[in-house]
């Protein structure tokens, strides 16, 4: 592997599908956007920022402020109103928060517990009406290795992904019967955008990083498994963990 895309052919039309990515303007979200686009698949693409793709009709823009959690449940049904034959749902979007506890205020606190954690889980909540009915469809939740062990400075992080591993756990069980699968995805140091407000980031090296094509190419393989089949969690890790302080 030299970090060259894996080739992507469009899958067969019948089974072309309709996947809510949120987060999808950049880092993680863009990659597994761009993934799916290739593969033929309508994506609606979730984000503050973004925008459409030129020459790409497939792609669905929908400017939305998931931190909003009050105004979610109008917007979604909106976009389901929109989309009605939606079948999958990649829930990407978040940021990072770190420091010591009494570093944040209560605010900070809550923000990122609504971001990380309460958004993804009412997304879920407003969609999975439409991804039941139009069975067999999908949930993937991006979670971390935050999510599978604490770590210095990240407990606010740490608390929201655990959080949304206790929530994906249970919803797995509660969706199976209906034909919804649910999968959590859990990276490592990705080499993404996530580190531009952070004092630290992943080392340079190519082996210090994952690449967000790499977590793309993951969600590609648990989208396109023989629908009986369930990747539960995924664990993806740079081959070498190697943090480098970036500033303060
Ligand atoms: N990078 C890593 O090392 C790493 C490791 C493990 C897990 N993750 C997880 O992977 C996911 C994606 O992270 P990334 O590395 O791709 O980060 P990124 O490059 O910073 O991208 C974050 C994405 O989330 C969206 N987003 C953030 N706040 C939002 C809001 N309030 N409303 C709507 N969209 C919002 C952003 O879109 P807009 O700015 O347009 O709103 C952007 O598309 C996150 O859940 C993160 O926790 C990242």
């Amino acid at each position: 592997m030299n970090g060259e895309p894996v080739a992507t052919p469009p899958v067969p039309t019948a089974r072309r599908r309709t996947v809510v990515v949120t987060g999808a303007s950049r880092g993680i979200g863009a990659a597994i956007r761009d993934r799916l686009l290739a593969r033929g698949h309508t994506v609606i693409g979730i984000g503050r920022t973004v925008a459409a793709l030129p020459g790409q009709p497939r792609f669905v823009p929908v400017a939305l402020d998931l931190a909003q959690l009050d105004a979610l449940p109008d917007r979604l049904a909106e976009l389901l109103t929109n989309h009605p034959q939606l079948d999958g749902l990649v829930a990407n979007a978040g940021a990072g928060r770190f420091g010591h506890l009494e570093q944040h205020n209560a605010l900070a606190i809550r923000r990122a517990v609504e971001l990380n954690l309460l958004s993804p889980m009412l997304v879920v909540r407003a969609l999975l009406p439409a991804l039941r009915r139009n069975a067999p469809a999908d949930v993937v939740l991006m979670g971390s290795e935050a999510a599978l062990r604490g770590s210095r400075r990240g407990c606010l992080y740490s608390a929201a992904k655990f959080g949304l591993r206790g929530f994906a756990q249970a919803l797995r069980a509660e969706c199976a019967a209906g034909g919804v699968r649910v999968t959590q995805v859990h990276p490592g140091l990705v080499r993404t955008s996530f580190f531009d407000d952070l004092d630290f980031a992943p080392g340079e090296a190519p082996e210090h990083a994952i690449l967000p094509g790499d977590v793309a190419e993951a969600v590609d393989s648990i989208l396109h498994l023989r629908s009986q089949t369930v990747v539960d969690e995924i664990v993806l890790s740079p081959l070498t963990n190697c943090v480098q302080r970036t500033r303060r």
